[in-house]
């Protein structure tokens, strides 16, 4: 299929439409963070500034892909009986959004949740049965993407969509499996509307083991990419997590230069950056940061907490396996791939004044 706009919901620094704009497809997102959205206007990707549960599908005419990355807070707690309490709820709701039940109720319902949080995750599902019900105009596509433990919501939200007349597929993928130089694994989801089967995007990178030979496994696979494939420093170099393996303070996780970077989380500036010989190095520059993530070099970061931006984002090569897997085209060719190391500079285009969700976000 060729989309013709993708809105992308929780939209944060623009990961996903990074990806999007390199693969020629226009994207708008919608974002109440308001550092992020200073990035993203930098960046010159068209931004709504606002809570997505103000908006809706109509409010985005030109929208034929639906992608969304709903925030993960309540959820990263799984196996807590907090999380799992949570993940029921949230199950329950999909059955009853599913099951067309008063969309009111639902709603009072949801804002008696503890953690308002939780319900976000029900926002792409609501804007998918809107764009059915409202508009008689199905996304043609869509792309989800969250932290492992939101797989079973992804699960239920596959089988309300098949029901909806989406092919779908949704799993749990590495991101160095895709070349991202960092080990992050995320539950991503993808569905197409119509007949033709859709499967999630195929591995071209092998899997990072602790203490495994990078030459060694499936020969079919290239091996997984490291920090200095996109860290360019004098020297190899080993970083110090700021996190405890197994939560012991004392054994903080280390990777090496010629190793994936460790998960890029929020607080990747606390991460220490040392010699081979232990001397003190200095920490990430944003740039760096957002190089293991595989953002552009000069991706012209912005505003307050940068390093919350760039760990809450969807790897933009990753992104780019994703979405050209929901679209039903080619993995993405070695020179559409290099072209994520430089991103230049954009003209902002901001949303046409007589779009309604223009208008709504400057009241
Ligand atoms: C996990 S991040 C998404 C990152 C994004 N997919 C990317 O690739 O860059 C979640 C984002 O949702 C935003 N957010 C949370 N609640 C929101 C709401 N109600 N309306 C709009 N944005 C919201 C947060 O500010 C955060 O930037």
């Amino acid at each position: 299929m060729q989309p013709t706009k993708i809105v992308d919901l929780f939209a944060g620094p623009g990961g996903l439409d990074v990806a999007a704009e390199k693969l020629g497809i226009s994207t708008v997102g919608v974002e109440w963070d308001s550092a992020a959205c200073t990035t993203r206007r930098a960046a010159g990707l068209e931004t709504v500034e606002g809570d997505v549960r103000l908006y809706g599908p109509s409010d985005f005419p030109e929208a034929d892909v639906l992608a969304g990355g709903p925030p993960c807070q309540t959820f990263t707690v799984a196996g807590t009986g907090v999380g799992r309490r949570a993940l029921d709820e949230v199950l329950r709701f999909v059955e009853r959004l599913v099951a067309r039940e008063d969309r009111e109720e639902i709603e009072k319902d949801l804002a008696k949740l503890d953690d308002e949080r939780t319900g976000l995750v029900l926002q792409p599902l609501m804007w998918a049965l809107d764009a059915i019900d409202k508009l008689d105009r199905p996304f043609r596509a869509i792309v989800l993407e969250q932290v492992p433990a939101v797989l079973p919501v992804w699960e239920a939200y596959a089988k309300a969509l098949i029901e909806e007349g989406y092919q779908v597929d949704c799993g749990i993928l590495h991101t160095e499996a895709y070349g991202v130089p960092q080990t992050r694994r995320r539950a991503v989801l993808i569905a197409r509307h119509g007949k033709d089967p859709v499967t999630l995007p195929v591995a071209t990178h092998r899997i990072y083991r602790k203490g495994a030979a990078r030459d060694s496994g499936d020969t079919n696979l290239l091996p997984w990419r490291t920090m200095a494939d996109v860290v360019s420093r004098p020297t190899a170099f080993e970083v110090i997590s700021n996190y405890g393996t197994g939560g012991d303070p004392k054994a903080r996780g280390r990777r090496g230069s010629g190793e994936p970077s460790a998960t890029v989380t929020g607080k990747i500036s606390r991460n220490r950056v040392v010699s081979p010989n232990g001397d003190e190095l200095g920490r990430f520059t944003p740039s760096e940061a957002g190089r293991l993530q595989t953002f552009p070099s000069d991706y012209p970061w912005s505003g307050k907490d940068i390093g919350q931006q760039i760990g809450n984002a969807v790897p933009p090569r990753l992104a780019l396996h994703i979405l050209s897997a929901a679209f039903g085209w080619d993995a993405p060719s070695e020179a559409l791939l290099q072209s994520l190391t430089t991103w230049g500079s954009r003209p902002t285009r901001e949303p046409a004044p007589e779009d309604p969700a223009a208008v709504e976000s400057n009241q």
